[in-house]
């Protein structure tokens, strides 16, 4: 080979690496491109979708079932099979007057705010279901159906501070409705409380899904 014709042959294999690192430095942008989008989607997304709101003020589960023995006086079932839910202000004022008892900024608030005032405290609901949708915590918590709160809760009753409330933007349902998991991934029976989630046990449990007019009214 001659000098000349090596260095055509040089040149066309220059001309040929370049061609291929041009591509693979597309492809290397497109794939950067991609996963910057995708993770930003899979980051963001959740965090658009849902608005976050503090409760009034934070209540200790520990410290009052510590107190009053059990669940049951604050969350029962009453005569007529409805469930009591939060308990009004009346109840905690067995207990709490206008004068706190201890020196934390929570008890504080709701002393100034709500006791004096005696005005009730606006929770927000976290399995607050839509209004379509008729639930009833008698069927679910007595005789042989008896199941554990944690089962449909989590572990709300064993918490020191209320989470805060997760409001998705689109449908105005709580986060405990759809779940954590954007991919709707259920690691735990208390992961979401949609639709399925209520059919699926009902299945297992019955083994029939129900009628429509089973859950809605
Ligand atoms: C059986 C009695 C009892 C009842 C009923 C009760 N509490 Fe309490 N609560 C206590 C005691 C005792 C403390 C501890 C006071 C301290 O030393 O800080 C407390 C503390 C608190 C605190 C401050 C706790 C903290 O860790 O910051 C808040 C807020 C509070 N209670 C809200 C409520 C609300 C709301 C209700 C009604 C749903 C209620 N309590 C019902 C006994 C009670
Ligand atoms: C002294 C009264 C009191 C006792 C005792 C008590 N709770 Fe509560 N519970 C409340 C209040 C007040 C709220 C609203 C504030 C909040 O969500 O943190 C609440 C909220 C809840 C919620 C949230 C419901 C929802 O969807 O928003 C669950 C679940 C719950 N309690 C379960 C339990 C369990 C389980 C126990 C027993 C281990 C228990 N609670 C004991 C007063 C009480
Ligand atoms: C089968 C699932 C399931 C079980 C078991 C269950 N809950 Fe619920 N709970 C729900 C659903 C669903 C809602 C929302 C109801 C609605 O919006 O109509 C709810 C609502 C609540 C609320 C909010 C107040 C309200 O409006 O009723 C409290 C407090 C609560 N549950 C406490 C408890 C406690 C305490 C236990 C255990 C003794 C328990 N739940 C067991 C599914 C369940
Ligand atoms: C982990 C199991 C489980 C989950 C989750 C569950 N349920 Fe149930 N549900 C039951 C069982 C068991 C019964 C009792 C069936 C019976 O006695 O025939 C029942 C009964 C009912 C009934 C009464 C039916 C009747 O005809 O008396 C309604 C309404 C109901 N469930 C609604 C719901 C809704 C809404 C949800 C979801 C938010 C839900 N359930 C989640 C197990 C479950
Ligand atoms: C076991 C209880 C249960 C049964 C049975 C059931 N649903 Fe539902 N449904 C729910 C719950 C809980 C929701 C709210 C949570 C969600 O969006 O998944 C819901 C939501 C819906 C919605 C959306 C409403 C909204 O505002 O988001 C539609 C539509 C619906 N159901 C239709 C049906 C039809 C049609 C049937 C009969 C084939 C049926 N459902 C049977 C529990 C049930």
């Amino acid at each position: 080979m001659s000098e000349k014709e090596k260095s055509t042959e040089l040149c066309k294999e220059g001309e040929k690496t370049e061609g291929d690192s041009g591509l693979g430095l597309g492809v290397l942008f497109f794939l950067i491109a991609f996963v910057v989008v995708f993770l930003s989607g899979w980051l963001l997304f959740p965090k658009l979708l849902y608005s976050k709101k503090e409760q009034p003020f934070n209540f200790n589960h520990v410290l009052h079932t510590n107190e009053t023995g059990s669940c049951d006086t604050c969350h029962f079932l009453r005569e007529d099979g409805s469930y009591n839910g939060i308990p009004d202000l009346a109840s905690c004022m067995e207990c709490h007057e206008e004068e706190p008892m201890g020196d934390t900024e929570d008890e504080l608030i709701f002393c100034e705010e709500y006791i004096a005032k005696e005005k009730e405290v606006p929770w927000f609901i976290y399995s607050k279901q839509p209004d379509c949708v008729f639930f009833s915590h008698a069927a679910h918590l007595k005789g042989k159906n008896s199941m554990e709160c944690k089962t449909c809760h989590g572990d709300i009753g064993e918490s020191e501070e209320s989470k805060p409330y997760e409001e998705n933007r689109i449908t105005g349902y709580g986060r405990d409705i759809w779940g954590k998991s954007i991919w709707g991934i259920k690691k735990h029976s208390w992961d979401r409380m949609k639709m399925d989630d209520c059919a699926e046990c009902h299945k297992e449990e019955t083994g029939s899904q129900g009628a429509c007019f089973q859950c809605h009214k």
